[in-house]
């Protein structure tokens, strides 16, 4: 489990990075096709909650949002929302059953995660045949960049090229429907592709 530097909790809960959310990442994720209403929907990462306040305005049938970090997920629960927080590991989803979603968001995370694949491996683990995943994550070179900028202190074990992410997805049974390039970010939108590899 990786908890965020002083620095970077605080950017990550500031009005600038609402304001990105909203204004940038949400019109883009919406051009590439992402639709919530009616679906089952489980958010890794999910922080203070304020892309729950987003995707719940599209009425999904469920929101489950996990978080390693307590304060985080305290302040997503002051949110009043009707949605579940729960303190949970990407990389082990316990309380997700198998094919229980229909759509996985990822917000930024899996550069904090030094077993990022197996996070991965669970996302594919808890969508039902059919189902897709959204993906933003930087590349490991503007990570390297970021971080000498801002020091907000990343594990260097965490870091990834997006090439080896997309490849991972590939191999893990997701089938890419879109993907764009934007600030040293990528963002990806994928389904998966074939039956379940037995857990
Ligand atoms: C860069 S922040 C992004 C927060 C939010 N998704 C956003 O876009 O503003 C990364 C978040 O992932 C959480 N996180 C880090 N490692 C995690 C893990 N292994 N499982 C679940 N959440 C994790 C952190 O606590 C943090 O809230």
């Amino acid at each position: 489990m990786t908890r965020l530097s002083d620095r970077e909790y605080r950017a990550m809960n500031s009005g600038l990075r609402r304001f990105l959310q909203r204004r940038y990442e949400f019109p883009l994720l919406r051009r590439m096709g992402v639709t919530f209403t009616g679906k089952d929907v489980l958010e890794i990462g999910c922080g203070s909650g304020y892309a729950a306040h987003l995707i719940l305005l599209d009425a999904p049938k469920s929101y489950v949002g996990v978080d390693v970090m307590p304060e985080q997920l305290a302040l997503a629960r002051r949110r009043g929302l009707a949605a579940e927080f729960r303190l949970e590991d990407a990389t082990h989803l316990a309380s997700v059953p198998s094919a229980s979603i229909d759509l996985v968001v990822v917000f930024g995370i899996l550069h904090h995660i030094p077993e990022w694949r197996g996070a991965v491996a669970e996302c594919r683990r808890v969508l039902r045949p059919g189902g897709e995943i959204y993906i933003e994550e930087p590349d490991g070179g503007a990570l390297g960049w970021f971080d000498s900028i801002f020091g907000w202190g990343h594990p260097r074990e965490a870091r990834f090229w997006l090439r080896a992410l997309y490849a991972e997805l590939e191999s893990s049974g997701f089938e890419q429907l879109g993907r764009t390039w934007a600030f040293g970010f990528g963002f990806y939108r994928g389904r998966t592709a074939r039956a379940a590899p037995p857990f």
